[in-house]
């Protein structure tokens, strides 16, 4: 466990509990989550649905935080779907400006965790200052050697697959592999859904192929650290016996 890590862990907190039996050695290399369950959690409170998405943000920044302490390789978390476009024009604009934001405010403390940021989708599907901000933190973190993280927009893995199928028969990519957008990174082998939900959604088909699935009733603005903590050692159990026990 890296020191960081084990400094931010409260004595007796249930984050303690649960990483005292996970194996550091056998951590997945890259985990994907179907973020899920704003819209609900807002409307339970009487609230408008971008209520929900702007607490969202929260566990963003608690999971990418985690992640990286954790030494995960990869994390990728999908934030917007193809299919999101359908979405009222308030609703896809305030995601947008939420994603800005947090790119804007986060940035400095990515860079200065070591955290490479990308993003992965039909990018020029989106509004040119939404590009630029996803640009501007690409490029400011591109020397960055610790967490990748990706966020997926406009992303579909059907299209993804037949574009990568489609640069490899022009010989834009070397390979089918080399045709994604996750090109040079591990498969994700740990695939986290939250709000109950248990579909895949189109999301990393190819590329998941052996993931392993966890889902949660938790709804996404309330999932924290300690869910994915419990999703890992979960992992580890079904793909170690025993090792979350060790
Ligand atoms: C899921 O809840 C919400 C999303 C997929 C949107 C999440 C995206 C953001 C908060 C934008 C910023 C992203 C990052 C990575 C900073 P839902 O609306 O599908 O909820 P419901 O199923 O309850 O309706």
């Amino acid at each position: 466990m890296k020191p960081e890590l084990r400094e931010s862990l409260k004595p007796g907190s249930p984050e303690e509990r649960l990483l005292a039996g996970v194996d550091f050695e056998r951590l997945p290399r890259h985990v994907a989550v179907i973020m899920d369950g704003n819209g609900r959690w807002a409307a339970a409170r009487g609230r408008p649905r971008v209520f929900g998405h702007r607490r969202g943000i929260e566990s963003v920044r608690d999971v990418v935080e985690a992640a990286g302490l954790l030494g995960l390789e990869a994390l990728t978390l999908y934030a917007f779907s193809r299919e999101n476009w359908k979405r009222p024009e308030r609703e896809v604009r305030t995601l947008f400006a939420l994603l800005r934001q947090y790119l804007r405010r986060e940035i400095d403390e990515l860079d200065r965790k070591g955290v490479r940021f990308s993003a992965i989708g039909r990018l020029s599907d989106l509004p040119p200052e939404v590009q630029a901000d996803l640009d501007m933190a690409t490029e400011r973190t591109a020397g960055n050697s610790g967490l990748r993280f990706q966020v997926a927009l406009s992303y579909g893995s059907r299209t993804e697959i037949l574009d990568a199928a489609e640069r490899q028969r022009t010989g834009e990519a070397e390979s089918f592999a080399d045709g994604l957008y996750t090109k040079g990174l591990p498969d994700p082998d740990l695939l986290i859904r939250s709000s109950g939900e248990h579909r895949v959604s189109n999301f990393l088909l190819y590329q998941g192929a052996g993931a392993e699935l966890w889902w949660t009733e938790t709804l996404w603005p309330e999932f924290r650290r300690r869910h994915l903590y419990e999703a890992v050692a979960e992992f580890q159990a079904r793909r170690f016996g025993g090792a979350a026990e060790a």
